[in-house]
């Protein structure tokens, strides 16, 4: 297995590249199930997950073929609606695909996904959702089942909020399923991030009637068929934000092009908080830098509030800030697995009951840490190009289910980061620069 060996301290300059968003491609690659059309979809990012979206959408049929970010797919045959667990337990999203199946084809088997380590994350919003339809939900033997009564799918009005407020896969699947119901559909508590509305317009444009995403109110108004489509995906909003994040701990004034400003507000604002200043320019932003950053209070929380997947990189800044920070996780409490890793990095952050307190240390130092979800990694990837020394970053895998060739890209920026063996040397980074 591979590790990441960065050098910290290197300054970073230049300009990088957003890819799509893995959030928005994920589901909407799932509506290709939903029309006997060809879909192109562009700014697809190559990454772990999409590629295990891809096989999940072939055994279910669908014909595909890749070229750089641009996917081309079509359904061949429609034998088979059932995800394999073996494909649905690497990747939760893999559920995605519930409401489009069911929707397209009557029924739909996916195996029930279990927990992450990122906390306890259960579907009973979407299976709810799905039944207020009419559908029929059984679990058997790990699998969850869903099928239309006869006369198909009825539009309902269905409250989808949950204890934790609106779920962005929730929405995705019930609007999928939705679209082919008869009579109209109505979402209350709607999840209303950038890529739920993605996924509507993506529908719309193969004749979707869906109206209100981006709000807590979604009016689905059924149709009968989907045509084929060429979509392109939105940009990721939280590869942007990482990259910020990058710019931001090292001091470095880098530009990050080809996002969405006005789907990071929340994050700007903290950033402006701690005293980074993000200059905008159309969709390029460009970080000017500050001595030291200061600390700051956030809580996250669903759309437009601060993101969850955020949650890790800003912690990565907040450790090397002047005073102490507080961040509230409110989407999954538990999500606190890159605190302990960062503390082996001299970071001083104490977690309890869903809460991070982030006393900022002058500087971090370089040690073997271990990547156990994604963000978990990006984030340690950010707080080790501001350590002194050498750290060691293993696990990467799940840094690779969401950031392409990410280390590729930050040596571009001049960072110092070779992905190499498990037992390389230390002189791999330079060996990997030369
Ligand atoms: N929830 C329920 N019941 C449900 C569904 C969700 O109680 O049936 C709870 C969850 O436990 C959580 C909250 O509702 O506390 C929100 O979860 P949500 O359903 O919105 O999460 P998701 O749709 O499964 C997506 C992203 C996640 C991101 C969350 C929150 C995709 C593929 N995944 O997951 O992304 O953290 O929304 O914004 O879109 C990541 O990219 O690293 C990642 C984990």
């Amino acid at each position: 297995m591979d590790c990441y060996l960065i050098d910290g301290g290197a300054k970073l300059s230049g300009t990088i590249q957003v890819n799509g968003s893995k959030n928005a491609a994920l589901p909407i690659l799932a509506v290709s199930l939903m029309t006997s059309g060809r879909c192109t979809f562009r700014n697809v990012p190559v990454i772990r997950d999409l590629q295990t979206q891809v096989k999940i959408l072939n055994t279910l049929g669908i014909e595909s073929t890749w070229h750089g970010h641009e996917i081309t797919t079509r359904v061949v045959d429609t034998y088979n609606s059932t995800a394999p667990y073996e494909l649905v337990k690497t990747m939760r999203a893999g559920v995605c695909v519930l409401g489009p199946l069911l929707g397209m084809r009557g029924q739909a088997t996916v195996s029930l996904p279990g927990g992450c380590v990122i906390g306890e994350r259960p579907i009973d919003l979407h299976l709810k959702g799905l039944a207020a339809l009419g559908a029929e939900v059984t679990l058997d033997q790990g699998n969850i089942h869903v099928k239309a009564p006869r006369g198909g799918l009825k539009g309902a009005t269905v409250y989808l909020g949950g204890k934790f407020g609106s779920s962005v896969l929730a929405t995705d699947n019930v609007m999928c399923a939705a679209v082919f119901a008869k009579g109209t559909t109505v979402i209350e508590c709607a999840a209303c991030e950038p890529e739920v509305v993605d996924l509507a317009d993506c529908l719309n444009a193969m004749g979707a009637r869906i109206e209100g995403a981006g709000s807590p109110r979604i009016t689905i108004h059924g149709v009968r068929r989907l045509k084929g489509v060429d979509w392109t995906v939105i940009p990721d909003r939280i590869e942007t934000a990482t990259f910020l994040m990058a710019g931001a701990i090292t001091r470095s004034p880098i530009t990050v092009a080809g996002g969405r400003p006005d789907h990071l507000l929340a994050v700007l604002d903290v950033l402006r908080q701690m005293g980074v200043e993000v200059k905008r320019s159309g969709n390029r932003m460009t970080v000017v830098p500050c001595e030291r950053p200061k600390a700051a209070e956030l809580a996250t929380l669903p759309y437009p509030a601060f993101p969850t997947d955020v949650q890790s990189p800003i912690l990565a800044l907040m450790s090397i800030a002047q005073g102490t920070s507080i961040v509230t996780e409110r989407i999954y409490p538990d999500r606190f697995m890159a605190a302990a890793e960062m503390k082996r990095l001299g970071a001083n952050i104490a977690v309890s009951n869903g809460q991070a307190v982030i006393q900022g240390v002058e500087r971090l130092s370089g040690a073997p840490v271990m990547a156990s979800d994604l963000r978990c990694g990006a984030a340690l990837v950010i707080a080790a190009l501001a350590a002194q020394g050498q750290t060691r970053i293993s696990r990467i895998y799940h840094v690779e289910r969401g950031y392409e060739r990410f280390e590729e890209r930050l040596r571009k920026l001049g960072a110092r980061i070779a992905r190499v063996a498990e037992d390389a040397p230390q002189s791999a980074v330079a060996a990997a620069e030369a």
